[in-house]
């Protein structure tokens, strides 16, 4: 049979964490002692008090369909958090609910961008955005930031790409897979740019609650001038441990925005799953001391994760400022020919030492790998001294 597949399904590429995520179970099944730094997703169970939120819900009965942009109490606690964390009003018809913030992404894309519209994204990135917006046929355009910068965006890189064709900048800080946190005075020029260019502004906080060394954190949404043509994105996988669960969600002033975004939901997926919006409502209005728990023990690893890189003959490091990644430069182990590019790197730490992470190609670097130290300290020393064991063999 001829042409099975359509174009579009034929050229996207899988998601490159979660096939690495896939092979890593795959091994463990086997008895393999892996050591996992693939997943994006933290080790810790979901905080009693979410967990007993979603049977409570299910002992109501509460299994039937919600309204499709999200239960009413659900979008309240949404706009609770926007205001106690940054001060940020929004109304009820400015949220949507999504199956995970990633959903919610992709709902946006495909109500904002089309024909050909330009989306800025900064390299690396995480790997769907630039398949989102292919799917939505608009043109990822990629921004180059460098790591002797600390993966800094530079805005006039930034303004030399923007031409009438560019609807959207697209932000994410802390930054999957850098870790980089955008210091005040960059955002603020990258929010002049967004008014001088009349960009809409997609900004991507679902790390922001992850954030080490005492810095502080705002929604972009916050800064000056910049509600109106900012899409906020953010959700309850990272911060409360509830990656299974799919909640995430946007805010936007621009109704309008939120309703097409919601009517695509509503010809798709209809509403997330109920149970799983009843946690969420406890998790973003319950006590938040677990999250500064959790968030303290990351700090903690990061720093561990850091050391070990920086006293690996060969290998380093962009200290991370939030999230749970480090994007690990590799490069040094090119030069013996074994390897060349991170794909085949990724491949010769699982298949000798049995560490799984993934490649940067998919983040936009193919010197690059990267490790989630969302994972114990033991196993961070145990990964790192492998990861060390294969590097002395490539030479
Ligand atoms: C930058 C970024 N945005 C969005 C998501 C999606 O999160 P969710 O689990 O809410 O779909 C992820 C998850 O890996 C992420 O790293």
């Amino acid at each position: 049979m001829k042409n099975l597949l359509s174009k579009r399904a034929a050229s996207l590429k899988p998601s490159a964490t979660l096939a690495i995520s896939a092979k890593e179970k795959e091994l463990k099944s086997q008895g393999i002692d892996v050591v996992g730094f693939g997943a994006g997703e933290p080790d810790f169970p979901t905080p009693g008090h979410i967990r007993e939120a979603a049977k409570r819900s299910l002992d109501r009965g509460e299994t039937f369909y919600t309204p499709v942009g999200g239960a009413l109490e659900l979008k309240k606690a949404v706009i609770r958090r926007f205001k106690e964390d940054y001060n940020l009003e929004y109304k009820p018809d400015e949220i949507l609910v999504s199956c995970g913030a990633k959903h919610s992404l992709y709902n946006l894309f495909q109500a904002v961008v089309g024909n050909g519209d330009e989306v800025i994204i900064l390299a690396p990135y995480w790997v769907s955005y630039p398949e989102m917006v292919d799917l939505a046929e608009g043109v990822p355009v990629i921004v180059q930031t460098r790591e002797e910068n600390r993966w800094i965006p530079d805005p006039d890189e930034v303004e030399s790409k923007i031409n009438p064709r560019t609807k959207v900048l697209l932000l994410n800080s802390p930054s999957n897979p850098s870790g980089v946190l955008y210091p005040t005075r960059v955002l603020e020029r990258l929010a002049a740019l967004a008014e001088k260019h009349d960009l809409l502004v997609i900004s991507d906080e679902i790390y922001d609650k992850l954030v080490y060394d005492g810095q502080s954190y705002t929604s972009f949404a916050a800064m000056p001038g910049m509600k109106n043509r900012t899409i906020v994105v953010n959700g309850v996988s990272k911060t409360y441990a509830m990656t299974g669960f799919r909640i995430g969600y946007l805010a936007s002033t621009q109704a309008e925005v939120v309703k097409a975004a919601t009517n695509i939901q509503s010809q798709s997926t209809s509403n997330p799953t109920s149970t799983a919006q009843a946690a969420a409502v406890a998790a973003l209005t319950g006590p938040q001391d677990e999250v500064e728990r959790m968030r303290q023990i990351f700090e903690k690893r990061r720093d561990l994760i850091v050391r070990e890189i920086e006293n690996s003959e060969g290998l380093s490091v962009v200290k991370p400022d939030g999230a749970f990644y480090a994007f690990v430069n590799i490069r040094p182990f090119y030069r013996g020919g074994k390897v060349s590019d991170s794909s085949e790197m990724a491949k010769f730490l699982l298949e000798t030492q049995h560490v799984a992470c993934v490649p940067g190609g998919p983040f936009g670097s193919e010197d690059h790998v990267r490790l989630s130290f969302a994972t114990s300290e033991e196993l961070i020393i145990k990964g790192i001294e492998r990861i060390r064991t294969a590097c002395r063999e490539l030479g």
